[in-house]
């Protein structure tokens, strides 16, 4: 093809036989560096060993700091425990989860907490997470009663998929939390100024008073100085709001329109479920694609029996569940009213789980007989799954005596 011809194509080829050439050398050259290795075997595979840094089937961590963050809300430094043999702390996407394991008064548990930190921050060799105490909450009172400086947590690898993925997402995010739903933005925001993330981030915090702002000092600054990247809205659902950057009332679709660019952002959620059911009408509105409303697992049902087509004749019961975990084999009572899952717990056979939200399926045991509820807002089982009777107990509420078969994980 002459010069001319490559123009009007766009196509200039400069020389056939330099390609050529390299082909051919191809061959020879690696035979010469498979001459040159060395003869011994391959004792690790670098593969596997960089999947199992990056997603260790446990941490074990130490509570090296504790801070108040509000009157209700701490947050725990956690660095390696290197007796524990945990030395380094695995790498995380901003947004993800620890899911902790606890042992509460011989029960033993898991709650899922996000980390609040930034990715750096892990390679520095801690993870910060932000616990906000519930109101008669099984493990945060026991945390409040028994975490001190030195206590030993056994914690999972990181989890979730509530992060910025740029072959999605906008670069533009609008990050809508409530409560303690604001820790995965603190790690995005962090994670922005340290330019891990290129995003401009915007939050619409919900709390119920000045006093329940978790970070409120903290994102003043970041705000301050990186006026282009980070916003911070809080919305207080209060009387009376004095403090500077704080609007009253709820995150209604007027706020958001007031703040932000909605056309051009992907939205983030993470809040109580009472937040998700208010703010998912609010998007509605704006008739946004999918893709564009991201939402965090929002944990365990509070209450299962105001949900649409759960059986409320059953309300009161308690069936009996037959359960095979590994290699026991154990009847145990469960109230309509909590999860399959916890029902186990609170027998104390130690059943897997991550999430507690029916998303990452790590709970997802076989359904021998019975039936079940499974809210339809929230029901993410595999068309195959529900074929073939698998179901996951961290979503599931019984509705009759049961027979299931839970796997039993490393
Ligand atoms: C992805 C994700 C991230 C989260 N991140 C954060 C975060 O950053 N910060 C934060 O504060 N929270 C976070 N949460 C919420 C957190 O996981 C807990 O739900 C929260 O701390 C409340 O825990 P709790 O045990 O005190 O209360 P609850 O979870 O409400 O505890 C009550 C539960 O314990 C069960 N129970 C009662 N008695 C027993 C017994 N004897 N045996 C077994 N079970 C029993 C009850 O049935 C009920 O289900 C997150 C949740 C999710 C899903
Ligand atoms: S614990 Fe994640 S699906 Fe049940």
């Amino acid at each position: 093809m002459s010069k001319d011809e490559g123009e009007k194509f766009d196509i200039i080829i400069k020389s056939n036989s330099r390609d050529l050439l390299a082909f051919m050398k191809l061959v020879p050259n690696r035979k010469k560096k498979i001459e040159k290795a060395s003869s011994e075997p391959i004792k690790t595979d670098p593969m596997n060993e960089l999947a199992k840094r990056l997603h260790p089937l446990r941490q074990y961590l130490v509570i090296n700091e504790i801070r108040n963050e509000t009157k209700s809300a701490k947050t725990f430094k956690l660095e390696p425990h290197v007796g524990l043999r945990t030395n380094e702390l695995a790498y995380f996407r901003p947004g993800q989860y620890l899911s902790l394991k606890v042992k509460v008064n011989g029960v033993e548990i898991t709650r899922p907490y996000s980390i609040a930190s930034s990715p750096k921050d892990a390679q520095k060799g801690f993870y910060e997470i932000t616990i906000r105490k519930e109101e008669h909450g099984f493990l945060t009172q026991y945390i409040w009663d028994n975490w001190k400086v030195d206590t030993v947590i056994e914690s999972s690898g990181p989890e979730g998929f509530f992060y910025f993925e740029p072959l999605r997402d906008l670069k533009d995010i609008v990050g809508i939390a409530g409560g303690s739903g604001i820790t995965p933005f603190r790690s995005m925001a962090k994670a922005i100024i340290e330019g891990i993330i290129d995003v401009k981030l915007t939050v619409l915090y919900g709390s119920s008073e000045e006093d329940d702002i978790i970070y409120y000092d903290e994102f003043k600054e970041l705000e301050k100085k990186y006026p282009d990247k980070l916003k911070f809205i809080h919305i207080l659902s209060c009387e009376e709001v004095s403090l500077e950057g704080c609007e009253a009332g709820f995150i209604t679709a007027e706020i958001i329109e007031k703040y932000c660019d909605v056309k051009n952002s992907t939205f983030f959620v993470c809040g109580p479920q009472v937040m998700y059911d208010f703010v998912e009408k609010e998007l509605e509105r704006f008739k946004l694609p999918p893709k564009r409303i991201r939402r965090e697992a929002f944990g365990e049902i509070k209450n299962i029996v105001n949900y649409p087509g759960f059986p409320k004749e059953v309300a009161e019961k308690t069936f009996k569940v037959k359960t095979h975990i590994g290699n026991i084999t154990k009847e145990i009572p469960a109230m309509a009213t909590e999860s399959v899952l916890v029902a186990m717990e609170r027998a104390n056979l130690a059943p897997p789980s991550k999430c507690r939200s029916g998303e990452c399926g790590f709970c997802r045991s076989l359904l021998i007989s019975g039936d079940i509820f499974v809210s339809p807002i929230s029901d993410w089982r595999r068309a195959a799954d529900k074929k073939f009777n698998y179901f996951h107990p961290c979503y599931s509420y019984p509705v009759s005596d049961l027979e299931v078969k839970v796997p039993r994980h490393l």
